[in-house]
């Protein structure tokens, strides 16, 4: 996607051939615009961990190249294997980390020490090509719904998508996924309108879906999290549109808290509540959503909150009486029974085992990875 006319990935290989990768800092948007070089996997953990890289498939993404960076310094199988169990334990619950993973080992144990440094970047390289093509082709496929909306207005007003988090291409390599259809949307010319839920505690809507669509020139307006379900008892939400972090074969959803309650309201409302996922974020082992690992993160990120200040300072200030206590779940459940339908690379489908077996024959992690299936 574009910020400021010029076309940006999130996380790219260092233009020198050092082998180095570099990323957009996430924590220092919507204020600064930083790009930092990752020369080690411990810095590609740091990264992960401390969400200067986030999302499901940039986490993915990430870890590949966390591992290329590991594999540069020690081919070794133990060393890999190491560094792999260091990636893995940054971030619970996308499933995307342990199938980026799973995927890049795979290659690099069939390979003698030698070979492995190159083709460990070559893999994460082309994992990053990959998720591009899967955010994309979910753009196609949601494309219609905003669409078909805009018809049933009669071409009238705007079609207003409401979405929680960040699911778009700072959460992904590009594109996006829920953000996807919208950017797809605007690129034909349909007058489309993102209400962006602030997404307490780390505040991804008010920062980061802001900035991105504010960058590539989308309207859109950042609302307070607990003004979704009234938007839409007024009939101001068209549709719903979010991500996912994982999603069981079943259909049940993992995304940021509060998309639960989305869901909720959505229901009560009668507003379609889709949700947006690539292939790698579906675990197959899984038939129940409540089994899903949710994320305990610092319950500083509830007592605190950052913001930039009159003068410029970017400052981080408490929120709460001293020693209040907080507790800080990352992400909620969304049941399958709540959601209208999915949006994946391969189409549209029922959020259920059957919906989801239909796009997905062979279900299995690896049938999710594009390489596997030679598309
Ligand atoms: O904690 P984050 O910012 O990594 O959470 C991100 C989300 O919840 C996204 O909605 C999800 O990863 C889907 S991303 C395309």
């Amino acid at each position: 996607m574009r910020v400021d006319g010029q076309h940006y990935r999130t996380i790219w290989a260092a233009a020198d051939g050092s082998g180095d990768v570099e990323i957009i800092d996430q924590t220092r948007l919507p204020f600064a615009f930083i790009v930092l070089r990752l020369t080690t996997v411990d810095e590609v953990a740091e990264a992960i961990r401390s969400m200067r890289v986030r999302g499901a498939p940039l986490i993915g993404a990430a870890a590949a190249w966390g591992l290329a960076l590991a594999a540069r310094d020690d081919p070794a199988q133990g060393a890999l294997e190491e560094a792999g169990t260091l990636l893995l334990a940054t971030r619970p619950t996308a499933i995307n980390l342990r199938w980026a993973l799973d995927d890049v080992m795979s290659v690099l144990l069939q390979l003698p020490a030698a070979r492995r440094a190159e083709a460990a970047a070559r893999r994460a390289a082309a994992i990053c090509d990959e998720d591009v093509a899967l955010c994309e082709a979910i753009g196609g496929h949601g494309l219609p719904l905003i669409a078909d909306a805009w018809e049933a207005k009669g071409r009238h007003g705007r079609v207003n998508v409401l979405t929680h988090c960040n699911a778009g291409w700072l959460a992904t390599v590009d594109w996006g996924t829920a953000l996807a259809p919208v950017y797809k949307a605007h690129e034909q010319g349909i007058p489309v309108h993102v209400w962006a839920d602030e997404t307490r505690p780390r505040n991804q809507g008010a920062a980061l879906t802001a900035w991105e669509l504010g960058r590539h020139g989308v309207p859109h307006t950042v609302i307070v999290d607990n003004a979704g379900g009234h938007l839409m008892q007024h009939g101001l939400v068209d549709l719903v549109i979010v991500g996912t972090d994982r999603t069981t074969r079943t259909g049940d959803v993992c995304n940021k808290i509060g998309t639960y309650l989305k869901a909720l309201a959505a229901k009560d409302c009668g507003v379609p509540f889709w949700v947006a996922l690539p292939g790698p974020s579906i675990d197959w082992s899984l038939d129940d959503g409540l089994r899903i690992p949710i994320e305990q993160r610092d319950a500083g990120e509830v007592t605190r909150i950052g913001g930039r200040a009159g003068d410029g300072r970017v400052l981080d200030i408490q929120l709460t009486p001293d020693l209040t206590a907080a507790r800080n779940d990352a992400f909620d459940v969304t049941p399958a029974r709540l959601i209208t339908g999915l949006i994946t690379e391969r189409g549209r489908c029922e959020a259920s085992a059957e919906g989801l077996s239909v796009l997905y024959p062979a279900t299995g992690a690896q049938v999710a990875s594009p390489r596997a299936t030679g598309e």
